[in-house]
């Protein structure tokens, strides 16, 4: 790095800093099969814990025996609720200020809650242990339907509850009522309805869908009883407010709490909150004295741990007669399942719903979500989505194709005329969020040029005109959705989870040898931190990314952090990464100048070095100061560099994006085929361009997922019908579509390098897209809105009921 015949720009780029498509380094274990999960976890005279889970849908519980199951070879203990009681945790709270049984109290609420824990020598005794639990169950009518949760005479899911006129967020209208939470300004929003030319009005349902990650949830606690200290290790996307709640509810002070969270195979949102399998764990382990293990199968992970979604959206749009948008009015009924678990900021208990508005200048809105109980499982996660944004971005984007229909205007046109223009950035949309940068109708232009927009129109006219003169069955539709998402959460002053501030951390340590290491409060779950963190430090500081080590995951070593979802690692832990770093080069710049017998001012930053200006050979690198910061700084001064940031963000970051989808349907089978999906994405400056994509890849084809075939699916007994792969449609390779990609580039204005988030945006807008190339294909038939999901039968039923069948 000392060569001095190197250009700035050569020098620049050894160092694989930002922009660069560097190689992701946790790679190199990954594919050699040596990532270290918690299933690789082995500790010595480890037992294993097992549930005894509900076969009904709601159900009194009459009775519990666990002799047969403790009398099995190899059982140490079995727990119930009346164990749990004992030590005061049959219950805990949720992130969302509600409360959750840990063990079966009383009642079951849904299919495969958990009953009883038994805890054995291995896994398999464990298994048949659990099988010999006799429950003796009282089945009660059932409710899975959050149309009727509010109707009178439905079934009361809680007891515990109903008769509480006050929940966690205001009065309670039933008792099977959650909350009402309202955004916007419902007078003005009337009065645009009145006056409106044209109206549209849709119920647009996000039907309940699981994140399902490929290492499902799980833990290993550990209690020294000697220390009266527990460690903890599990698959947490948000490890410091696991031990922070883990410590309130336990009353095991939080100092003696080790949470540790290795390598982790996707989170998506599943693994942000607490699940009775880790009180369990805990528990288990401060009886027996020894480590326990619990690791949940598929068929648990898809019915018990948290879902997402599950929203009915009754949309109204209203405009003027040539294509002006003026008010949407939006009434939600959301769908909480059995007990209101879901990760959201406090303040907000239907997320960043109000984000509704989208990329669209509507000068009056308003929203009303009232949350209810159902007998599901609990949840309601942000599923590779900022809270509540996938939901709202769904609505609009659908919505805005409604109206275009409606009105007989193309949906790019139509959507052209209604985006936020560039001038108007920062933006104050009508629900009151401040979108921080955006250049739409560049972004908007540039897909429609590269998909060949035009064209596209154009052929699909003439396929519409073949299919009436019965030469084709087939159908050609162009999903068009543009979406602007809001990441980064958040300024503290609007974000806590149970009253933690939003904030982020990253703590730099730069060694004498110009080596380093970064600890952060994130932690990656795949997104690829220790690879993308270095390469801002290498930026900020001038040292190799190759000499930076990220580690995140041990709230011994991290500085306190809120940890990884929502897109929220960039926007925040990467912008605290900044910030250390320019504390770190603000006392480099001291020492060089000490060194340099210069004052500060005299130098200028050049790539990896400080140099005198106007002398370009008289200079110190950013390893020689490295050096003299362990040896050699200036009197008074304290040796060392290192530094601490945590960072509040002023506002969110507004990644945004225009997707195009082409498909074409075989109306007698159903089935469709994704001929092009092309996805323009703008995420700020862009800290690893081969990251972003593979972002996005793995994104799109979860919104391919739900799009095309996903639904946590329950009959009317309460049975959930999807609860593997045989029911649940996880897109392997071969049915993933081919992604184009692209980008424009509009920096946050607010972030220190001007980065917005990115790892949820395909998910946001991908969803809508292809749900509007569908309904797209059959909208020239009068159909207006098909529900997702979009699987063959579905679409064959689609075609049915517009008599295409004969
Ligand atoms: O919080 P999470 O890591 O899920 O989401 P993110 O902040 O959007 O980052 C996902 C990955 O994309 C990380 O490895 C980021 O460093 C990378 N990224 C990037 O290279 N450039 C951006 N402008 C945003 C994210």
């Amino acid at each position: 790095m000392n060569d001095v015949t190197l250009s700035s720009a050569e020098r620049a780029e050894k160092l694989e800093g930002m922009g660069c498509k560097r190689k992701r380094v946790e790679d190199i274990r990954f594919v050699q099969g040596k990532g270290n999960f918690v299933d690789d976890l082995k500790l010595p005279g480890m037992l294993y814990g097992d549930f005894t889970r509900s076969p009904h849908g709601h159900a009194r519980v009459k009775n519990i025996d666990t002799t047969k199951a403790a009398a099995l070879p190899g059982v140490v203990a079995v727990i119930t609720a009346e164990t749990l009681k004992t030590v005061n945790l049959a219950w805990m709270p949720t992130l969302a200020g509600d409360v959750q049984m840990v063990l079966a109290d009383g009642k079951v609420l849904y299919q495969n809650q958990e009953v009883a824990f038994v805890i054995a020598e291995d896994r398999y005794t464990a298994a048949d242990a659990a099988d010999l639990v006799e429950v003796e169950y009282e089945a009660l009518p059932v409710n899975v339907d959050p149309l009727k949760a509010m109707t009178e005479g439905a079934p009361i899911v809680r007891e515990d509850v109903k008769d509480k006129t006050d929940g966690a967020h205001g009065k309670r209208k039933h008792p099977n009522h959650i909350f009402s939470w309202a955004a916007g300004d419902k007078a003005a929003t009337d009065a645009a309805f009145e006056k409106a030319d044209v109206t549209i009005k849709a119920m647009i349902v996000y039907p309940r869908v699981h994140p399902c990650p490929l290492e499902t949830c799980q833990c290993v606690a550990s209690f020294d009883k000697i220390k009266g200290e527990l460690t903890l290790w599990g698959t947490f996307q948000a490890p410091h407010v696991i031990r922070t709640v883990g410590s309130l509810i336990s009353k095991i002070p939080e100092h003696k709490i080790h949470v540790i969270a290795p390598d982790i195979g996707g989170g998506f949102g599943n693994k942000v909150g607490a699940y009775p399998g880790y009180i369990c764990a805990i528990v288990a382990s401060i009886v027996t004295g020894r480590p326990v293990k619990w690791v949940e199968d598929r068929i648990e992970n898809l019915s018990t741990t948290a879902f997402a979604r599950d929203f009915y959206m009754d949309t109204e749009i209203a405009c003027t007669k040539d294509g002006k948008v003026t008010g949407l009015r939006c009434y939600t009924i959301a769908d909480h399942g059995a007990f209101d678990a879901c990760a959201n900021a406090t303040k907000w208990p239907a997320g960043l719903f109000s984000i509704i508005t989208g990329s669209y200048d509507f000068p009056a809105a308003h929203v009303l979500v009232d949350g209810v109980y159902t007998n599901k499982a609990p949840g309601g996660v942000a599923y590779r989505c900022s809270f509540r944004v996938t939901e709202a971005a769904y609505c609009i984007e659908r919505a805005m194709d409604i109206m275009a229909q409606r009105l007989g205007m193309d949906p790019a046109e139509f959507r052209i005329k209604n985006l936020i223009r560039r001038e108007q950035f920062p933006y104050t949309s009508a629900m009151g969020w401040q979108y921080d940068s955006g250049d739409y109708h560049v972004a908007m232009q540039k897909a429609m040029e590269s998909v060949g927009y035009k064209k596209l129109r154009e052929e699909q006219k003439a396929k519409r005109e073949a299919f009436k003169r019965g030469e084709t069955r087939e159908l050609m539709g162009v999903g068009v959705a543009f979406f602007t998402e809001i990441v980064g959460a958040g300024p503290s002053r609007a974000c806590d989870i149970l009253g933690i501030a939003m904030f982020d951390s990253a703590e730099i340590r730069i060694h004498p040898t110009g080596t380093g290491i970064c600890r952060l409060g994130t932690k990656s779950q795949g997104q690829g931190h220790e690879t993308t963190y270095a390469q801002i430090i290498a930026t900020e500081l001038g040292l190799p990314a190759d000499n930076i080590a990220v580690e995140e995951g041990n709230t011994d070593t991290a500085p306190y952090g809120l940890g990884t979802y929502g897109s929220r690692s960039t926007p925040v832990s990467g912008a605290a990464t900044a910030m250390a770093c320019r504390k770190i080069k603000a006392k480099a710049q001291m020492i060089a100048a000490y060194m340099l017998e210069v004052h500060d001012d005299d130098l200028e930053w050049d790539v990896d070095r400080f140099r005198v200006k106007g002398a370009p050979e008289r200079f110190k690198t950013m390893t020689e100061l490295a050096w003299a910061a362990y040896h050699e700084v200036p009197p008074g001064m304290e040796p060392g560099l290192e530094a601490i940031n945590y960072y509040d963000p002023p506002n969110f970051t507004f990644p945004f994006g225009a997707y195009i989808c082409v498909v074409d349907v075989d109306v007698d089978t159903g089935v469709t085929k994704v001929r092009r999906f092309y996805a323009l994405d703008d995420c700020g400056t862009r800290i690893n361009p081969m990251i972003i994509e593979g972002q996005i890849h793995g994104g799109l084809t979860e919104a391919y997922g739900i799009a095309m075939g996903q639904e946590i699916h329950y009959d009317d007994e309460g049975n959930v019908t999807t609860a593997s792969f045989m029911d649940y449609f996880l897109p392997t390779a071969v049915e993933t579509p081919h992604w184009e990609t692209d980008w424009t580039t509009t920096p946050s204005p607010h972030h220190p390098i001007g980065a917005k988030g990115v790892g949820e945006s395909p998910n946001v807008g991908g969803v809508p897209c292809f749900s509007n190339a569908i309904n797209d294909a059959f909208a020239f038939l009068g159909s207006t809105h098909i529900q997702m999901p979009h699987d063959h039968w579905r679409t064959w039923t689609a075609a049915e009921k517009l008599g295409l069948h004969g």
